[in-house]
């Protein structure tokens, strides 16, 4: 099968796609004090115009405790007009357009907020420097409210004209917390074996889904693994990915890696040490990078396709629509994924080095993307907005 199909349309539920190609969420940093700006909407319509079927708007907190800052963008009425403006700009370049629903649970240095809520009391490395060093338990209250952030904050993006919401259960954040052996330490009915720790994700899925679901796809974005020993499994993963078929979701974004332990495990390439150092916000946050930043933050070498053999398992479990995310690097591969039974392909940094990369690929005049994954637009977004330097 050739690459073409990629580029044929594509239904998710209640929305159909002009071609499968998705770029997926990459923290913009185009904020001031938590609106978006002019720069926000730009880039997406940017992103459109280069013809990418739909565009994920990335970190929606879905609450003010939901933020890992506190000048960081969360979804309510203050922030709904500049949204609805970045949904316009998109639908008028011809694209469609989801955001990603989040909340930091434990890894958050947002003060404001107070001590951050996760699945269980745990050592908050993130704001150790920030005066948050532990996480509290969430109990069933903070969890009854939290889901009902989630489904709220969708219905809001659904009012402003977007198309899609992605429930982010990956990454180490909240929902992918609850997934996680190693951040999950209850022992009540939410913690424990896959089928509890799935529990409140699923939840909150379910939430979503009955709230926006007659109007909006409703994708996840799900881990399959976290990059370390003790962490979530592709077979774990396989079970959250065959309850989240069962209960509709219309695709599922794969991805892996835990952002407070291996958070270079979700791109791989280069780590831009000295661009993070010089962002830290305070002198003992720049400090403890040059001088721990090394041990902190893993190194793992790119390689094309870098999810293929987790994803294909997943692939083996489910027949929903998925996404294959991480690595694409081009023609070859984007043919491989629509013949290994791929129904969406999603891009990070090939749209971030050029929003044309699909409208060149389209026409021949490339073959692959230039990008060399030397990961400095990740220290990019914390100045200014994310962007590519070469
Ligand atoms: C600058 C940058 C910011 C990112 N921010 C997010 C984010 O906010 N949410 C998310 O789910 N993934 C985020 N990611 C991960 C990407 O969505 C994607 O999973 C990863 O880059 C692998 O895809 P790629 O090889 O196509 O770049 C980010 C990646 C980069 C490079």
């Amino acid at each position: 099968m050739c690459m073409e199909r990629a580029f044929q349309p594509v239904t998710l539920g209640p929305l159909t796609l002009k071609n499968r190609f998705i770029k997926s969420a990459t923290y913009e940093g185009f904020f001031e004090e938590g609106i978006p700006t002019q720069g926000l909407t730009d880039h997406h319509a940017a992103l459109a115009q280069g013809g990418v079927g739909m565009t994920t708007v990335s970190y929606g907190a879905v609450s003010p405790e939901g933020r890992t800052f506190h000048n960081q963008m969360y979804i309510h009425e203050g922030t709904l007009p500049a949204l609805a403006g970045v949904a316009e700009a998109v639908h008028r370049a011809g694209g469609k357009i989801s955001m990603q629903l989040t909340h930091c649970g434990f890894f958050s240095k947002n003060k404001e907020a107070g001590k951050p809520l996760g699945p269980s009391r745990l050592l908050n490395q993130y704001g150790l420097l920030n005066g948050l060093p532990f996480s509290k338990e969430m109990d069933r209250d903070d969890m009854e409210r939290t889901a009902g952030h989630f489904a709220l904050a969708a219905e809001r993006l659904a009012e402003a004209g977007y198309d899609a919401v992605e429930v982010h259960m990956g990454h180490g954040y909240l929902l992918s917390q609850f997934l996680s052996p190693a951040t999950n330490r209850r022992k009540d009915a939410y913690g424990g074996p896959i089928a509890n720790r799935a529990r409140f994700p699923l939840e909150v899925f379910r939430r979503v889904k009955e709230r926006v679901g007659h109007r909006l796809a409703v994708l996840v974005k799900l881990n399959m693994s976290d990059g370390f020993r003790g962490g979530l499994t592709v077979e774990e993963s396989s079970y959250v990915a065959q309850e989240l078929e069962r209960l509709g979701a219309d695709a599922l974004v794969l991805t892996g890696g835990f952002t407070s332990k291996t958070p270079f495990y979700l791109m791989r390439g280069e780590v831009p040490l000295k661009g993070m150092i010089q962002n830290g916000e305070n002198a003992a946050e720049k400090i403890t990078m040059a001088l721990f930043g090394p041990l902190i933050v893993k190194k793992y070498p790119f390689t094309p396709l870098f999810f293929l053999d987790q994803a294909l398992q997943i692939r083996r479990s489910v027949k929903m629509p998925l996404a294959y995310l991480g690595g694409v690097d081009g023609r070859e591969d984007i043919s491989r994924l629509m013949d290994a039974g791929f129904d969406l392909i999603a891009l990070a940094r090939p749209l971030i080095h050029d929003p044309q990369f699909l409208l060149k690929l389209h026409t021949g005049e490339i073959d692959r993307t230039a990008c060399d994954r030397c990961n400095e637009c990740v220290v990019e977004m914390d100045r200014g907005g994310v962007r590519c330097v070469k």
